[in-house]
């Protein structure tokens, strides 16, 4: 499927931590299994300004790979709602037969209960949720992957309740525009309710960011209660996806875990992930760019000249 550019930043984010689980389990009995909400067809191809096209594997099938390496047990449950998308995602995963271990054409707030009972609640269960935009999703499918299990657990010293581990797109940019134009209904639907109004206008009124980062922070607030937002080592990490061309914000990538080893990762982590941001999509952009409109304007490019 098309994608935008800085969508590469999503891709690094997710293949790194799928990386990280397979390290963490390597020649281990216990495995990771990888629930994809919104999987796409399998491919993420994005048109540069230099006319060429680039395409990276969507996110179900950087699950798939890692999951037929060999290196760690690795399972794969993908859910996609578009039949288009689904069969081709169906062709694109057919070659990772063994690790695949079930796919549903389904909204995925219907297919969540039923994918839900069919895993283990005290294992390592890692959703990702990618919808396009805020009416593809809501609080109660987020709260029902959020909730599950809960068992109290022992990780060396540390205690945890043992909730699954979570990447969620939150597409604050359609949603901020909603909210700027004043059209609450769609936004209403997505939050199960209309509290979320004041606790954002008040807080726009009085420091000012961006609508998009008060809504942010009231999805954060709702899932405090099974991620707790504590001072050091919080269970909720936000990373912002920017525009390349305009820097404004696109969206939020949640990363949920209770997991203290994975906290810890996590936190290190995402300094990286800043890193490719700035480094791999957005200077990465300007230069495919300058160089596309040089040879347009038949300037020589620093390459020509060495
Ligand atoms: C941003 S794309 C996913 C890209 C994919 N995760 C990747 O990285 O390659 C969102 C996908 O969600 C699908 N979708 C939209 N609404 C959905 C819903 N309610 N339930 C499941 N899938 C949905 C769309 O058809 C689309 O393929």
């Amino acid at each position: 499927m098309k994608v935008k550019y800085y969508a590469k930043a999503k891709d690094w984010i997710l293949r790194s931590w799928i990386d990280i689980c397979k390290k963490v389990h390597k020649n281990k009995r216990s495995g990771v299994t990888f629930i994809d909400l919104y999987a796409g067809d399998g491919v993420c191809e994005c048109d540069l300004p230099s006319d060429d096209v680039e395409k990276w594997p969507g996110s179900a099938l950087r699950a798939a790979v890692a999951g037929c390496s060999g290196v760690a047990e690795i399972s794969v449950i993908v859910n996609e709602k578009n039949r288009a998308n689904f069969s081709l995602l169906e062709d694109r995963l057919s070659e990772y037969g063994d690790c695949v271990k079930a796919m549903y054409n389904a909204d995925a707030r219907y297919a969540i209960d039923e994918i839900l009972e069919s895993l283990d609640p005290a294992g390592h269960n890692f959703f990702f949720l990618d919808p396009f935009g805020h009416s593809d999703i809501d609080m109660e499918l987020v709260r029902k992957v959020s909730s599950f299990g809960g068992k109290r657990e022992k990780y060396k010293d540390d205690f945890f309740f043992r909730r699954p581990e979570m990447l969620l797109n939150f597409p604050s940019k359609g949603m901020a525009r909603c909210v700027g134009a004043q059209e609450y209904d769609s936004v209403n639907r997505f939050f199960g309710h209309e509290d979320w109004l004041p606790f954002v206008i008040d807080s726009k009124e009085k420091y000012g960011e961006a609508w998009s980062y008060y809504l942010t922070q009231q999805v954060l607030a709702e899932l405090a209660e099974f991620y707790p937002q504590h001072e050091k080592r919080s269970c909720q990490i936000p990373f912002e996806i920017i525009n390349q061309q305009n820097k404004t914000n696109m969206y939020w990538l949640l990363m949920f875990t209770t997991h203290p080893l994975a906290r810890s990762i996590y936190s290190n982590f995402i300094k990286y992930a800043e890193r490719f941001l700035e480094n791999d999509v957005l200077r990465k952009w300007v230069e495919i760019r300058e160089i596309a409109r040089a040879k347009q304007e038949g300037i020589k490019t620093l390459d020509e000249w060495c």
